[in-house]
């Protein structure tokens, strides 16, 4: 079985030996679903630990941990948790956000990362969590309802002008 031998971990340089490998991946396949901001590993590494520490953080950021979702140490998808929800938060992004590489996609890991992630959104004392997921993107939605996903409504993103689904999980 493919879940069983997948785990969640936390972003770290010990635990990112195939960052590069897997940021290129995406550009190959010209999607941007995940980007090596900064466009190397020291920069992606220091953008982490400024999320993850929480302070002086950008306008409209709040804390957050990443995660990679291995198998082996082979880097399928990762996900993000954002410690609380702000007012923009509400309408886009919620309290998780997370993408699988393209070449292991329709398989399940995402369904399996979301799970996963939900259980450290537990771990931190949240009772449930935000997702939102354009109304276009047929995937994450299946990722959502797989999860338990509850809809609330739609939301306009205020970055991006695009209708959202909102989706509540309680913990
Ligand atoms: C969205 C994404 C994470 C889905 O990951 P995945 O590993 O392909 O998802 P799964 O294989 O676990 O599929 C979960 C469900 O969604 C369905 N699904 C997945 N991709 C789909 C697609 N492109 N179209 C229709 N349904 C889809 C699956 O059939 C499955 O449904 P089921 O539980 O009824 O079988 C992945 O496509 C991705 O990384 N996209 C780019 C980044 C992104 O959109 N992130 C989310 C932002 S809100």
């Amino acid at each position: 079985m493919l879940h069983q031998r997948l785990r969640l971990c936390r972003v770290t340089r010990e635990s990112s030996s195939g960052l590069e490998e897997y940021a290129r991946e995406f550009a190959d396949a010209g999607d941007s679903a995940f980007v090596l901001t900064g466009g190397d590993a020291e920069a992606f590494f220091a953008r982490v630990e400024m999320f993850e520490a929480g302070e002086d953080l950008p306008e409209n950021r709040v804390r957050m941990t990443w995660f990679w979702l291995l198998q082996g140490d082979r880097i399928l998808a990762s996900s993000r948790l954002r410690h609380q929800l702000i007012p923009v938060l509400l309408l886009d992004g919620g309290n998780i956000g997370y993408e699988v590489r393209p070449s292991e996609r329709r398989r399940g890991v995402g369904r399996e990362l979301l799970r996963l992630t939900l259980d450290e959104a537990r771990r931190i004392g949240l009772r449930r969590v935000l997702l939102t997921a354009e109304t276009t993107n047929r995937g994450s939605i299946g990722v959502i309802l797989a999860n338990g996903g509850v809809f609330e409504d739609t939301s306009v993103s205020p970055n991006t002008g695009r209708t959202l689904n909102r989706y509540w999980i309680t913990l």
